[in-house]
């Protein structure tokens, strides 16, 4: 690896001059510099070798420069950068995957300190407990790899091996074991958090509950997590995948669209069919495709006769129907594209440019069919950008995501039937037309109902939002007013900010 301590020299200091501490006009870079570098905290500044890299963000449409780039190899490290920065007056975000909607752990803004927890990849089950324990910047498919090579476990997480733990697990984390398992979140037993003022505490049910609480939706608001602790699960030997793919076919036909997704929604919360050991989502790729896939916790047998035929009973067949049986890991690797599920442990490179957003939908209400009709009246109209949407079932009967509510975490989404995901993405999504038709979609969805209370999930967060307009929709009013009387306590000087943080 590279000589990661970089202590300030003249020379550096020279050009860190430059380096724009416009943003923190009490700052110093040379009080940073030496701060940092008494402390022989692993730094890289914006002239450093790898700088540019590590700056870069899965979005590359949100890309900010950082003052400093930390990658601490020990929490020490982590303890000092924090009090350097709340020392010398600069934000702080902690980077675990980078997959940020936002580019949030890249400051959200440029000229904070970055902390990447890069170095901290540890993965350790305890075969008498089965909790396993892993630094702040392990990625999804290594964790996942690390639990079975361990123990033949497994974990709720979302499909893309390349996300991190760190912004995953503390903001939801859905994938199609979460309505059996839960959501990533809720295997969080215990956390090992750097706070404000450079203290390092462990969280839990019995220990600073209120922090383990709140860093379970609000981590980025309140510390820095160099470990964490979950729960796993017994892998199962095998699971059903599922996928009815109709094509375009859908598109050509308002009525058939809506009665469709009705009868889906019917489905969904039909207890005689649905329990927690299924679950899937609706995908839309424009309006060239429309696929239902997903997982089933049983055989393709049990699937073929006791749910396949109530799912398409009263809706055209669909061109293409897949039902198979996988092993855990082989199951793995399909939901992820990949061959493998193991990522690099430095020099990450995949990115895309994008705008997405979402949408939340209470269980109580779920979708009306007027509202599927202006859904499919605004994406029937020329997109000026390639985008998809998926629909992912959170609710229905017996729903593990749903069984617990705001005491158990500081995250609201507990009530959801469905979550939308709007997603636009290649180089024309720079252009506001084209960001401008994503928000549209969710503008379509709430005026045609505009007695719901819709919301939004914060793993996609959206930088579109002010913070007032974010924390009504992440977390509704009464759950941020606990949120923000913790931050006055945890963060009072408001060290770990970005846009849309708690109390900005
Ligand atoms: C390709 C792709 C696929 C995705 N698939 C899914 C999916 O299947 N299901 C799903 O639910 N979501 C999915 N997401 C969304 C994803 O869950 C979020 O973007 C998630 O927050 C990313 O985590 P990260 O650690 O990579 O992000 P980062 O950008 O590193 O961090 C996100 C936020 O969390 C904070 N943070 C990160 N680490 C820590 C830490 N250790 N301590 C304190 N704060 C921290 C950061 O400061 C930042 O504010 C996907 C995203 C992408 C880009
Ligand atoms: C289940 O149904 C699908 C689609 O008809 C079929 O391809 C598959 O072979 C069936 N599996 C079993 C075990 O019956
Ligand atoms: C629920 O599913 C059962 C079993 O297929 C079916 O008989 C029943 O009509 C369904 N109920 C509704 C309301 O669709
Ligand atoms: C720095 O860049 C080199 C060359 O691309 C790479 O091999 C190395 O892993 C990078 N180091 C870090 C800490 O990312």
């Amino acid at each position: 690896m590279q000589l990661l301590t970089t202590i300030a020299t003249g020379v550096l200091a020279a050009s860190l001059v430059s380096a724009k501490p416009a943003e923190n006009p009490g700052t110093s870079s040379q009080q940073i510099a030496d701060c940092l570098g008494k402390k022989d905290v692993p730094v890289y500044w914006p002239n450093s070798p790898n700088f540019t890299e590590l700056a870069e963000p899965f979005n590359l449409r949100l890309s900010y420069t950082p003052y400093v780039i930390v990658l601490p190899e020990t929490i020490q490290h982590v303890q000092d950068a924090v009090l350097c920065a709340a020392e010398c007056g600069i934000k702080v975000q902690a980077k675990s995957g980078g997959h940020s909607y936002a580019s949030f752990s890249s400051g959200g803004k440029d000229g904070s300190m970055m902390i990447d927890l890069q170095p901290m990849q540890g993965i350790e089950l305890d075969p008498a407990t089965n909790i396993v324990k892993v630094g702040g910047g392990v990625r999804l498919g290594n964790l996942a790899q690390g639990v079975w090579d361990q123990g033949k476990r497994g974990i709720s997480h979302g499909t893309c091996p390349g996300v991190g733990i760190g912004g995953h697990f503390t903001h939801g984390g859905y994938g199609h074991t979460s309505r059996n398992w839960g959501l990533a979140l809720d295997h969080i037993v215990a956390l090992d958090v750097v706070l404000a003022d450079g203290s390092v505490v462990h969280a839990s049910e019995v220990e600073n509950f209120k922090l383990y609480w709140a860093m379970r939706g609000a981590a980025e608001s309140f510390g820095v997590v160099c470990n964490f602790y979950l729960r796993t699960q017994e892998a199962p030997a095998s699971v059903t995948y599922f996928s009815f793919q109709w094509g375009d076919a859908l598109f050509k036909d308002k009525q058939a669209f809506t009665d469709v997704f009705m009868h889906i929604q019917d489905f969904s919360t039909n207890a005689s069919v649905v329990d927690n050991r299924i679950s899937y989502g609706i995908y839309l790729d424009g309006i060239a495709a429309y696929n239902l896939g997903g997982t089933f916790f049983g055989s393709p047998e049990e699937f073929n006769s006791t749910i396949m035929p109530e799912l398409l009973r009263s809706i055209p067949a669909p061109g293409k129907i897949i039902v198979q049986a996988y092993e855990w890991i082989p199951y793995l690797k399909l939901m992820s594209d990949r061959d493998a599920i193991e990522e690099p442990l430095t020099g990450y490179d995949e990115h895309d440019t994008f705008f997405a957003k979402s949408i939340t939908v209470p269980e109580s209400e779920g979708l009306a069919r007027s509202t599927l009709d202006a859904f499919y009246d605004y994406i029937s109209t020329p997109a000026p950008t390639e985008y998809f949407v998926i629909i992912n079932l959170y609710g229905g009967p017996g729903s593990a995501i749903n069984m617990k509510d705001t005491d158990f975490a500081a995250y609201a989404d507990r009530d959801s039937l469905w979550v939308f995901q709007n997603y636009g993405h290649g180089d024309t999504i720079r252009e506001q037309g084209s960001i401008d038709f994503v928000n549209g979609i969710n503008e379509a969805i709430i005026e045609a109902q505009p007695d719901t209370h819709f919301g939004a999930y914060l793993n996609y967060v959206d930088p579109s939002y002010d913070a007032e307009t974010a924390h009504e929709l992440y977390y509704g009013e009464a759950l941020y007013a606990k949120l923000d009387e913790l931050k006055a306590k945890y963060d009072p000087k408001h060290i770990f900010w970005n846009p849309q943080s708690i109390g900005n």
